[in-house]
């Protein structure tokens, strides 16, 4: 019999597809030593009782104890680690009064290293507790304190994708808080690059190293256009913010008179390994040329009610063929949590597909066909961010990453309402969608280790 790191044995809950959860009702889960789902067993299979008779009492068996489910660790496309330290505050400006008032003098202290530390540690663990295993990061514009997030998410066993931001242009960002000049810019973010991979060589769940315009307003076209160099060069990840408000679209649309998603694959930055933020205002043929290109959507449900002006048609983008994970964006997004943008996004595309405004006649008050369900918006949590970052991450399936929650439901101080000893599996999948808080997340494992427990 194969010999195996761990085996788990419970109900585990995953995406079947976009629109469809699977329900692994009692099921093995075999994990290799690389930290990969080496086989998924049903009871029905017939080599599920000699692996339990195998394992049963050794410490590397793990049984979920009654009201105790598996989910996929959350994969969340858009955090600014530095904001973590405004979470909450000065939301109710603009983008561009929030970002000149309060974010660029936040982030320009993070060239302190000893202020960044206190900050990304709490960061990173604070993720980790609310279930997100994977995260794509921008950090600040100072290389060490960019370089020290990567070794936080490596020491603390979560899965990092880690950008060193760019924002180079003297007339558009504050003197205190921008790169010294568009060469440094360049030659700090392939120095980054290549550290991040030094780093990578030794870290299990791995790190990666992502090319971070921060958007199109921060940056020079020349700096542009070595960033999609650099992004060719070292087939690296890219992270920005596309199309968001109206005001950073109109932007755009001002400065090259074309949108943003022409404007970056103009500068080689739509690659197979893009993740856009927001996208709010993409029109059709903006579309189009992220499903051509491969580029993801950074889905921000929580921040976009803030700052974007509009209700993105993820919908839409979605049946169009769109890769879309979710995001918290911290700190335009209150919350750490995804379980909150789950939710969130499934409000928000109801009240998109309804409309907002009563003084209006019924039918002319939404947009048909926005909703998303539950279902949906956990499968954006989960397999769209795999997909997204072209990872094998985010489903509990063979051959993928074993990153999941425990959830436990019957949790004395945060019990869900469940009363009835045979409610179905999807009520109580949707229960823990809507209800569950970080006390019910009971162990977090990334890559075949527990990183969290409570
Ligand atoms: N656009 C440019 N920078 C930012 C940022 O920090 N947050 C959000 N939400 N949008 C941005
Ligand atoms: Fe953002």
């Amino acid at each position: 019999m194969d010999k195996y790191m761990q085996l788990f044995q419970g109900t585990a809950f995953s995406s079947q597809s976009p629109k469809e959860i699977q329900i692994l009702k009692d099921y093995l889960f075999a994990i290799n030593e690389e930290g990969m789902i080496a086989k998924v067993i049903s009871p029905e299979d017939a080599d599920y009782q000699p692996l339990l008779e195998a394992y049963r009492g050794k410490s590397n068996f793990h049984r979920l104890a009654e009201g105790q489910y598996l989910l996929p660790g959350f994969i969340d496309l858009h955090v600014h680690a530095p904001q973590w330290a405004q979470s909450g505050t000065a939301l109710d400006i603009p983008l561009y009064d929030w970002l000149n008032t309060y974010t660029f003098p936040l982030e320009s202290k993070f060239a302190d290293l000893d202020f960044a530390k206190k900050v990304y540690d709490d960061l990173v663990s604070t993720l980790l507790a609310n279930g997100t295993t994977t995260v794509l990061y921008f950090a600040t514009v100072h290389k060490e304190a960019s370089l020290l997030l990567a070794e936080i998410c490596a020491e603390k066993g979560q899965r990092g994708l880690v950008g060193k931001v760019v924002m180079d242009d003297p007339a558009q960002n504050p003197e205190y808080y921008r790169d010294a000049d568009t060469n440094s810019a360049l030659v700090d973010t392939e120095e980054f690059i290549l550290a991040v991979r030094e780093l990578a060589k030794t870290v299990k769940q791995g790190v990666y190293p992502v090319v971070t315009p921060r958007f199109i307003p921060s940056c020079t076209n020349e700096a542009l256009e070595g960033l999609g160099k650099l992004a060719a060069k070292y087939d690296a990840y890219v992270q920005s913010h596309c199309s968001e408000s109206d005001w950073a679209h109109g932007y755009v649309r001002d400065r090259f008179d074309k949108n943003d998603a022409f404007a970056l694959q103009d500068f080689g930055l739509l690659r197979e390994k893009s993740i856009m933020a927001h996208c709010n205002f993409l029109d059709e043929p903006d579309a189009d040329l992220f499903a051509e290109t491969g580029t993801a959507i950074a889905h921000c449900p929580v921040s976009n009610a803030y700052f974007a002006n509009s209700v993105i048609p993820v919908a839409h983008f979605h049946a169009k063929g769109i890769d879309i994970g979710l995001g918290t964006d911290i700190s335009g997004g209150f919350s750490p949590s995804l379980f909150d943008n789950v939710r969130q996004a499934v409000i928000s595309s109801r009240m998109l597909e309804d409309g907002v405004n009563p003084s209006l006649p019924a039918h002319e008050r939404g947009v048909p066909e926005s909703r998303i369900t539950i279902d949906e918006a956990f499968y954006l949590a989960t397999a769209g961010g795999g997909e997204s970052l072209s990872l094998p991450i985010g489903r509990i399936q063979q051959n993928y990453a074993w990153d999941v929650q425990i959830i436990d439901t019957k949790l004395p101080s945060a019990k869900l309402p469940i009363f009835d000893e045979n409610e179905d599996l999807h009520g109580i999948f949707e229960k823990i969608m809507y209800l569950a808080r970080p006390e019910n997340i009971r162990e977090v494992w990334v890559q075949g280790e527990k990183v969290h427990s409570r």
